[in-house]
């Protein structure tokens, strides 16, 4: 074993995750596919080291990730830089499990108490600082998901959990479950983010970061690698797109020559031909940048199959005081696809919360189901009452 190596932030800002007082680099990396997937050994180490000489401390897994092998490798890499765990953050999720047994995947208390028990043998460590439900489990009653991971923190084994890839409803729920039992909430939402992806985290969630101070750690920041340019003239052979083995990815190689993944890379041009023109940097840097900027993001989880990329990809730290407005008003014109003005719960609408500019608010027919008029944006937005 190494030296213990002192972590330095390197100038890297960090942020609180959520209203938790968690601070999290605005850069983290992350595992799947990569680590313990299409990297193993001491090339793991090689990435991970990087990442922290250059102020990432946090590491993002999941139980399923290589089928546990993703967990096996950080672990393994922590104690051969002899990384201080003090200094680390380390996050992993909890949904798909490693056996097919009926109790072996999911969110029941069985499941979110031994999945987290292995998960840290195979991290060999004694806690991870969040853990995350990977899904929402409609089979499981949401008592028994926030009692659950109730119990994981109070032994200890996390200090704080989260949700991935849940709806507003869903996290609303788990709100309204801890508030009734006194227990503690999830903090933060994993979901994916990036500029061919908006509606949740743009709209959907809006009204959860100003109710509850909702944290997000946002993954696919370069949709796979496709916002790095280098899938416009095909797959490169080693690429994730070339050697990724699950199924479903047979439909995303299809669909870069479908008539959306052509528009797609019409728009990832232009934005390169932006990027270098105006802000001399990389389209995936501007990318990046551009994600980083949100208020809404905690931390973008950066992947990477090599070293090389996680020094290429903080890059993006330098461009993020070049986004000015007119900058932004240039991407919104590339994108166009800015979301729809956000869905307003009722709760968000209560007296102590006025509506926001320009709403104005007209009932048509029962409670259950409200009509929004407003005034200019979105006309006729659903008003959802739960
Ligand atoms: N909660 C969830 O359901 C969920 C889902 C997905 C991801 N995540 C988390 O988020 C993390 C990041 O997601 P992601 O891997 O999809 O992120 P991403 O940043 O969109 O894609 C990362 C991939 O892009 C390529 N890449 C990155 N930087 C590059 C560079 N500078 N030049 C060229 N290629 C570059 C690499 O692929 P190749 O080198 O292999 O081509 C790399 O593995 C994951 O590791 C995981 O921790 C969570």
């Amino acid at each position: 074993m190494s030296a213990q190596l002192e972590f330095d932030p390197k100038g890297m800002p960090f942020r609180r995750l959520g209203s938790s007082g968690l601070r999290v680099p605005v850069f983290s990396l992350g595992g799947w596919l990569t680590l313990g997937g299409s990297v193993k050994g001491d090339p793991v180490v090689d990435i991970i080291r990087t990442a922290w000489e250059h102020g990432i401390n946090m590491i993002d897994t999941a139980e399923a990730y290589a089928k546990g092998e993703s967990e096996k490798q950080i672990g393994r890499a922590i104690k051969v830089l002899g990384l201080r765990r003090t200094d680390l953050i380390i996050t992993t999720k909890l949904f798909w499990g490693l056996r097919e047994g009926p109790n072996d995947g999911g969110l029941s208390r069985k499941h979110i108490i031994e999945g987290t028990k292995e998960a840290l043998e195979r991290l060999q460590l004694d806690y991870v600082d969040v853990i995350f439900a990977h899904r929402p489990d409609p089979t499981i009653p949401m008592e028994e998901v926030v009692r659950g991971f109730n119990w994981v923190i109070e032994k200890g084994w996390a200090f704080y959990w989260a949700t991935s890839e849940w709806s507003a409803y869903e996290i609303e729920e788990a709100h309204n479950v801890a508030n009734r039992l006194n227990l503690i909430p999830p903090i933060a939402e994993q979901c994916e983010h990036n500029m061919f992806h908006r509606d949740r985290p743009e709209s959907e969630y809006e009204p959860l970061y100003r109710k509850y101070d909702l944290g997000t750690t946002v993954f696919s920041g370069l949709a796979q690698g496709l916002l790095t340019g280098k899938y416009n003239n095909g797959i490169p052979p080693d690429s994730r797109f070339a050697t990724a083995q699950e199924a479903w990815f047979e439909e995303v190689r299809k669909g870069l020559s479908s008539p959306e993944g052509k528009e797609k890379i019409r728009k990832i041009r232009e934005l390169t031909n932006l990027a270098e023109t105006e802000l001399n940097c990389k389209v995936s840097h501007l990318a990046l940048a551009w994600l980083a900027k949100k208020p809404e993001t905690s931390t973008v989880i950066l992947g990477a199959s090599k070293p090389e990329q996680v020094i290429d990809n903080l890059k993006a730290l330098e461009v993020i005081p070049k986004l000015t407005p007119a900058v932004l008003e240039k991407i919104e014109a590339i994108l166009d696809n800015k979301p729809a003005p956000v869905v307003q719960t009722l709760r968000t609408l209560s007296p102590a919360r006025p509506l926001p500019q320009g709403l104005s608010l007209k009932l048509e027919g029962s409670w259950v189901n409200l009509i929004l008029t407003l005034s200019d944006t979105a006309p006729n937005t659903i008003l959802m009452y739960h």
